[in-house]
């Protein structure tokens, strides 16, 4: 082994790039539950790969054939309700854990300074992860595949002057049809993914030329020669870190934090595979009632809502009169958190140290985002068209209070060390 081990070493640098960045990469020792979901996101990321590949080894993208062949997936090929089941309600899985990772970063200031580009690369795998799921959904071609696409499609519309001929552009057609589908699949199968592959890899690179933040916030890397010898780090971190740094309160990603990720990745398979094996559709929130009627362009589900995942921004959409006004928000809910790193002008980072007002602010955004996701698959009338109006709102107040009090704001004393 050590002779092979040394072959390969001495063509690529599998051993020094292995202690760089997986081994010997030091780790804050306080990461929590939230630092559980990048990891667990590469695993979604490589389930979705690999289920997909199968997938399309009997998927017959066609507007007259896409329907039965999943069909004939879930009926006839071996396994191939697992497959399916495991792709769709890993799309899900995909975003609640995406979610859940992007409000650590919230939470935590992880954003800021030195991690405004390793922000900015999430917030552009959060794009593209969010086209890729849109396209992923048209392939079943069933009723809300079909309608679903029409009505986001019909978005780029309401840009004047060039919607129309943009619309036709993406369609394909004058109509959703074939063309669509077939142009979808190719985005779907090969080119997003191959986008998202190469910016989860750049995400990664950015995260380790900068280290990891943590629940408090503070560096763990000293300039060098400020720290007593007895205090510093006490592990073995690869030269490369140890020659720019004092490290103080790291541990080696290996063992620590391979073995605390893999439990929590058994915890995560234990839910994953309830939901598959029981709740695969989850009640119609991971896979709605009218995507298992065939496409019909003739004739509209009574209720058209996207999946669980895209129903915040969809609530927001729909919470303004002018069309082109509600696209124009929309973008702009994600435009702002692209912006954090600059609307958020505090020089302290972890919620633990920030103000009452910093707290009260970020719960309030959670909870509007989480109502509007709500607001989103219910009917856009009456009083649910008011709600979403008032937490579309609360969501766009979020980031103009940030700005403002961040900047004087009266946070607490940061700790010298690690508190835990
Ligand atoms: C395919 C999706 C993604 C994958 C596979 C992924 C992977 C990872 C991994 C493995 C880490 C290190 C472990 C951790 O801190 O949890 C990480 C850190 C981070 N990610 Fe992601 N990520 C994804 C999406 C996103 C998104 C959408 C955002 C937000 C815009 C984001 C922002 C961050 C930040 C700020 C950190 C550093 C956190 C800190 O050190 O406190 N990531 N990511």
């Amino acid at each position: 082994m050590k002779g092979l081990m040394d072959w390969i070493d001495q063509r690529i640098p599998f051993s020094n790039s292995m202690k760089l960045h997986v081994t010997q990469y030091p780790a804050p020792k306080n990461f929590n539950f939230w630092y559980l979901m990048g990891s667990l996101a590469l695993v979604v990321l490589v389930n979705q790969i690999v289920t997909g590949i199968w997938l399309t080894m009997s998927y017959n993208p066609s507007a007259e054939g896409a329907f039965a062949s999943v069909e004939y997936i879930m009926r006839d090929v071996e396994y191939g309700w697992l497959l399916r089941y495991m792709h769709s309600t890993g799309a899900s899985f995909f975003f609640l854990v995406v979610y859940l990772h992007m409000f650590r970063g919230l939470m935590y200031g992880s954003y800021q300074k030195p991690r405004e580009l390793l922000w900015l690369f999430g917030m552009l795998i959060f794009l593209v992860l969010m086209a890729e799921a849109f396209m992923g959904y048209m392939l079943p071609w069933g009723q809300m595949s079909y309608w679903g696409a029409q009505v986001i499609i019909s978005l780029f519309g309401a840009i004047p002057y060039v919607g129309d001929a943009l619309t036709t552009w993406i369609r394909g057609d004058y109509v959703i049809s074939g063309a669509t589908l077939n142009r979808f699949f190719a985005l779907h199968v090969i080119a997003l993914p191959l986008v998202l592959v190469i910016l989860v890899f750049l995400h990664l690179i950015a995260l380790h030329e900068v280290g990891s933040n943590n629940p408090d916030g503070i560096d763990i890397k000293k300039p060098k020669g400020s720290v007593a010898e007895e205090d510093k780090a006490k592990f073995e971190f690869h030269e490369r870190y140890a020659k720019k740094y004092d490290i103080v309160d790291a541990i080696p990603f290996h063992p620590y934090y391979t073995v605390k990720d893999l439990v929590g990745l058994a915890g995560f398979l234990i839910l994953f595979a309830i939901v598959i094996f029981y709740l695969p559709t989850m009640g119609g929130y991971f896979l709605e009632p009218p995507n298992f009627e065939a496409a019909d362009p003739m004739r509209t589900p009574a209720h058209i809502a996207p999946v669980w995942y895209f129903t915040p921004f969809y609530a927001i959409l729909r919470a303004v009169p002018i069309k082109l006004l509600g696209v124009i928000l929309m973008f702009a809910a994600i435009v702002l958190l692209f912006l954090m790193p600059w609307i958020d002008r505090g020089k302290v980072r972890s919620i633990r140290y920030r103000s009452g007002l910093h707290k009260a602010n970020l719960t309030q955004f959670v909870i509007s985002f989480v109502i509007l996701g709500y607001l989103g698959v219910m009917p856009a009338e009456g009083i649910y068209t008011l709600m979403a109006q008032i937490f579309t709102f609360l969501y766009f107040a979020f980031f103009a209070f940030l700005w403002f009090y961040s900047k004087n704001e009266k946070t607490k004393p940061l700790p010298e060390r690690l508190t835990k």
